[in-house]
């Protein structure tokens, strides 16, 4: 197996999915700003997977330090949340993480920064552990909704390289897999990235999984045609009333199910709802550079001087989605009432854009 992003000898590891499926290299750093670059450059990507880089770059950041003061520990460790939080704006796992982090140390003025180090070092491990729990429930609710003889087709990655466990949507699926209710796994290549083709493809090779690369464009195809089953896929942020944002040519396929009568799931830990915004217009979205569209492998294919829009994310209006897939409960409509029942102990992310 490889490891997404661990902590490792006062040090974040983590492997470059930039670099994939070509070579498997991971990196170290003690230094938050060289995570959150890594954030940025999707290096770490994938909602969960960013919290938890997230997490162990605030932890970087006060690690093998000698701190005068509490004051001091506190202002070091404010500095790294502040800039990771500025590292992308959708994945609410992102902000959920910090404000996790920040609230370990709450009222911390009067501890030595010894204890701070404490309460840091096992909010970060606690984010981590958490995820691969989560991960693992999610693979077993999800699979109990999978029938024997399906075919699944998913978008961009979901997968272990997008968490600290085994993914979300490919959790449900590899746990269908070994239960031997899966045929096939139909990937989205997923442009411009090519998260698809690059990373879900290759973890399910690995696993030995049937998979089939399609371009995104042959989804309508395969759903006509009757090769697939059902839809799964992850998410970065889901509101309130259900609406849940995730990689951009997510919500075409969920338009595409309803008209073939496929179901179409979001698999996501509760990390990823953000009860504080109500619906899907609240969500920011992303925007990448355009040289992600005009150019594959460094390499230009648009005509300079082209415009360019390119959204990371889009999102999926509730009520296409047939069911949440989260770590506590499979939740249904109407969400506004599930999703309340499954966070209505947890404070909002307040640091969330
Ligand atoms: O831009 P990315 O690669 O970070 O986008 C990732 C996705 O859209 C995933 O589907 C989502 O984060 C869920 S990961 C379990």
């Amino acid at each position: 197996m490889f490891t997404t992003v661990a902590w490792v000898e006062g040090k974040v590891r983590f492997i470059d999915q930039t670099r994939l499926p070509a070579e498997e290299i991971y990196a170290e750093t003690a230094d938050y700003r060289v995570v959150g670059e890594a954030i940025t450059s999707l290096r770490i990507r994938g909602a969960p997977a960013i919290g938890v880089a997230a997490a162990f770059g605030v932890l970087a950041a006060v690690t093998g330090k000698e701190f005068p003061s509490a004051r001091d520990f506190l202002s070091a460790m404010n500095e790294a949340v502040s800039s990771l939080a500025s590292t992308r704006p959708t994945a609410v796992n992102l902000f959920a993480a910090l404000q996790r982090m920040r609230h370990a140390v709450d009222g911390g003025e009067s501890f030595p920064p010894s204890e701070l180090l404490r309460r840091v070092r096992e909010e970060a491990l606690a984010i981590q552990r958490e995820d691969v729990e989560s991960c693992r429930r999610i693979g077993t609710l999800g699979a109990e909704l999978i029938r024997p003889g399906t075919s699944v087709l998913t978008h961009c990655n979901a997968g272990a390289l997008a968490t600290a466990g085994e993914g979300t949507a490919l959790s449900v699926i590899t746990a269908a897999a070994r239960e031997g209710k899966v045929t096939r796994v139909y990937v989205d290549e997923t442009r411009p990235l090519l998260q698809g083709a690059r990373l879900t493809a290759w973890e399910l090779v690995r696993q030995g999984i049937e998979v089939v690369l399609m371009t995104d464009s042959t989804a309508a195809t395969v759903l006509r045609q009757g090769k697939v089953q059902a839809v799964i896929v992850g998410a970065d942020r889901i509101a309130a009333n259900g609406d849940a944002a995730n990689k951009i040519g997510t919500y075409p396929l969920s338009v595409l199910a309803a008209r073939h009568g496929i179901p179409f799931y979001v698999a996501a830990p509760t990390s990823t709802i953000d009860p504080a915004t109500p619906d899907g217009d609240g969500i920011p979205i992303e925007e990448r550079p355009s040289e992600e569209v005009t150019h594959i492998g460094g390499r230009r294919i648009a005509a300079a001087g082209v415009k360019v829009f390119a959204p990371a994310f889009d999102v999926t209006p509730a009520s296409l989605i047939t069911a949440i897939i989260t770590e506590k409960a499979v939740l249904r409509p109407p969400y506004h009432e599930s999703i309340a029942a499954v966070t209505r102990e947890r404070p909002a992310a307040e640091a969330a854009p």
